[in-house]
């Protein structure tokens, strides 16, 4: 359950989504349509851009492939020596059983590039998966961003295509209908993570 559903999110003001939006990991078919990413993705590649770069990667996984994915996931690292505990391995399998969608998420580094340097690159990838999760919410489902399943190795970027040269890998997004309600964890103050500048406050 969603704070609200497929049906009536269209009646919401955007700053109603966007306050609306939590995280959550269990989640269940029906994962979005064909559309729905589609129109996930136009909200993605609405990110701030510096020099058109268009570094941004999305990779659908789905089911059955979820699970298929995490099995090869748990060989390639255990033949790589950087084997996932029993223990880990076990929670994965009960968590992505169920995860209709899992993109896999990675940005293409512009190595040296005079204008835009790579922290600029690495923000507008964080800025486009920040909108893809709304527009995801917008529609009803919910989402989450996990750096597990061997994320930082360069194994796992490689099974999906990216050469770590040329790719930062940065995670994975399950996707689907909420199967619990949204935590009703407090957002901090706004005014404690903001403040003023003016001319007197130079020391
Ligand atoms: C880049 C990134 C990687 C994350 N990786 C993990 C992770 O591996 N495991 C985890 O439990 N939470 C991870 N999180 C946090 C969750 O995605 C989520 O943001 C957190 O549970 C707080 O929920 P909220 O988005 O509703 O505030 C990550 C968040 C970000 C931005």
């Amino acid at each position: 359950m969603n704070n609200f559903s497929n049906q009536d999110s269209g009646s919401l003001s955007l700053t109603d989504v966007l306050l609306s939006r939590r995280s959550i990991k269990a989640v269940t078919a029906p994962g979005p349509t064909a559309e729905q990413v589609e129109l996930a993705l136009k909200a993605a590649v609405c990110a701030p851009d510096h020099a058109a770069l268009r570094v941004w990667r999305y990779t659908l996984i789905e089911q059955p492939h979820v699970k298929e994915f995490a099995e090869r996931v748990f060989d390639i690292l255990d033949k790589a020596g950087k084997p996932i505990s029993d223990e880990k391995k076990e929670k994965a399998r009960k968590w992505l059983k169920d995860v209709p969608l899992l993109v896999a998420l990675a940005y293409k580094i512009h190595h040296d590039n005079p204008k835009v340097p790579v922290i600029e690159q690495t923000l507008s990838m964080g800025a486009s998966v920040m909108n893809f999760q709304n527009a995801m919410h917008a529609m009803g489902f919910a989402t989450f961003w996990s750096t597990g399943l061997g994320t930082f190795t360069d194994e796992v970027p490689e099974l999906l295509g990216y050469d770590p040269l040329d790719y930062q890998f940065v995670g994975f997004l399950s996707v689907g209908t909420p199967m619990v309600a949204a935590s009703t964890s407090e957002r901090p103050d706004p005014s404690s993570v903001m403040r003023r500048w003016t001319p007197s406050s130079e020391h």
